[in-house]
């Protein structure tokens, strides 16, 4: 039993990063040197997927340019003998992996971006990513990690995280019960919840694996905040049904659809990199240093001039 097919939604609008996703899509935006969407992919790959699902819409044409060959680049960089950025302009899509791209005809919601995606899917049970959470820095990559939990119990698994109280309002929080370490069932979904309300501090992020089930309950969806149709609400419904399980990954995500998150990707991702880690770390050194100078100069002055 595995997952061979992975759903990326990648139809949202990305208000949060206007003017730069008016004409293009926020998941093509790049951490350092590759784009959101190829993490994500990868990510799907190392778990075990074959057929990419990518649910578009008209102006995400680089995502399927991307995953695209490029014959003549990879003429001239043969040409040239840059062997080095050959292999990295091929290893976009590794040999045997599937691409098919659905369009979304509007931006109704992310449950109706993944309802889209039944003509690909099937009766199968298969993976949802969502390439502006950006997850890394384990040994096993977050959707690797779920596959274990789905091998071996047959179930819907969420990807879960617990954040601060005051953020629970930016997520679907999950009520639970224990079934082992870092695993749970989910007894209760709650859609953006205000601290108050909400029934812990655990929150769904950018990671599942469904049934094929979600797609029978997403028809049933009304939309529901914003007129767009969620998918949280056919995951309670899923829960009437099936159980669906809570996985604590291991890793550390990067909110990527937030600007503070992204830069923040670019920044731990920037000094990790091979190429250009150690010449970044000195840089973001002698930076600091600058500032603490300022700050100190400029405090001096202040009390100076008090
Ligand atoms: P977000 O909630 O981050 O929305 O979507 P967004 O439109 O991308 O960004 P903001 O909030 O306006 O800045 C979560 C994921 O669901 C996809 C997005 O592309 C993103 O990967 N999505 C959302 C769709 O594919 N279609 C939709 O109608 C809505």
């Amino acid at each position: 039993m595995r997952i061979r097919k992975a759903v990326f939604p990648v139809a949202g609008l990305g208000t949060r990063f206007l003017p730069a996703t008016k004409a293009s899509a926020k998941e093509i935006l790049p951490v350092v040197d590759k784009p959101l969407v190829q993490y994500a992919v990868k990510e799907a790959i190392a778990a075990g997927a074959e057929e990419m699902v990518f649910i578009t819409s008209h102006t995400k044409n680089s995502i399927m340019d991307h995953f695209d060959r490029d014959y003549e680049l990879e003429a001239t960089l043969e040409r040239k003998g840059k062997e080095e950025l050959l292999n990295a302009v091929r290893d976009v899509l590794p040999p045997g992996i599937t691409c098919v791209y659905i369009r979304q005809p509007e931006a109704l919601g992310l449950g109706h971006a993944i309802s889209c995606a039944l003509p690909a899917v099937g009766d199968q049970d298969f993976a949802v990513l969502l390439a502006d959470d950006l997850i890394a820095g384990s040994f096993q990559p977050c959707l690797a990690q779920m596959q274990r939990v789905y091998q071996e119990y047959g179930a819907s698994v969420l990807a879960v995280q617990r954040v601060p109280p005051e953020e629970t309002h930016k997520y679907g929080i999950v009520e639970v019960e224990p079934i082992g370490p870092g695993l749970s069932e989910i007894k209760n979904i709650v859609e953006k919840p205000d601290p108050d309300k909400a029934p812990s501090n655990l929150a769904v992020v950018g990671r599942y694996i469904l049934t094929p089930r979600i797609f029978k309950l997403l028809d049933r969806t009304n939309p529901g905040a914003g007129g767009e149709i969620q998918l949280t609400d056919a995951i309670e419904a899923l829960m009437g049904e099936q159980t669906v399980l809570a996985y604590e990954f291991e890793g550390t995500r990067y909110d990527c659809g937030s600007k503070f998150g992204y830069l923040k990707a670019n920044v731990e991702m920037g000094l990790q990199h091979p190429e250009i880690g150690a010449e970044f770390r000195d840089y973001l050194a002698e930076l600091t240093h600058d500032w603490e100078a300022g700050g100190a100069a400029a405090s001096a002055k202040s009390e100076k001039a008090g």
